[in-house]
């Protein structure tokens, strides 16, 4: 199966960029340390698909989100990454096929979707990086 290299040098923190893994919307995002704070804050056990952004990140890069821009409801891909975009009520990705709303680490928090945005396989090959798959 192939992968993708995705340059993450000009990702400023506060923003996301919208790629394709696979044929399918790749999410890489930037985390601001106040939209981490925001993630950190939710107790887990609240959660429809509990995880913490630890458990979805790497380690020692905890800005860095990196998804599947699929909502995991009906497939739609969510708004949220690029300029402008409506990130929705939890500051992460919305979507508006049905009102699926996620956090700032991807988590569904509102709407009909089952679980969080999928995080697939990746690995930083440098520092500006990113190898998923
Ligand atoms: Fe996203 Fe239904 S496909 S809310």
């Amino acid at each position: 199966l192939s992968t993708t290299e995705v340059d993450i040098s000009k990702i400023e923190p506060g923003q996301a960029i919208k790629s394709t893994f696979r044929k399918q919307p790749l999410f890489v995002r930037n985390l601001t340390p106040k939209e981490i704070a925001e993630a950190d804050a939710v107790p887990v056990s609240s959660l429809r698909d509990p995880q913490t952004l630890e458990e979805r990140t790497k380690v020692g890069k905890k800005n860095w989100l990196i998804t599947l821009g699929v909502c995991t409801h009906l497939g739609c891909v969510p708004l949220g990454a690029g300029e402008g975009e409506n990130k929705g009520p939890f500051g992460g990705y919305f979507c508006p096929c049905h009102g699926s709303a996620y956090d700032t680490a991807g988590r569904i928090r509102q709407g009909p979707a089952p679980s969080n945005l999928h995080v697939p396989d990746y690995a930083f090959t440098s520092d500006t990086v990113v190898t998923v798959g």
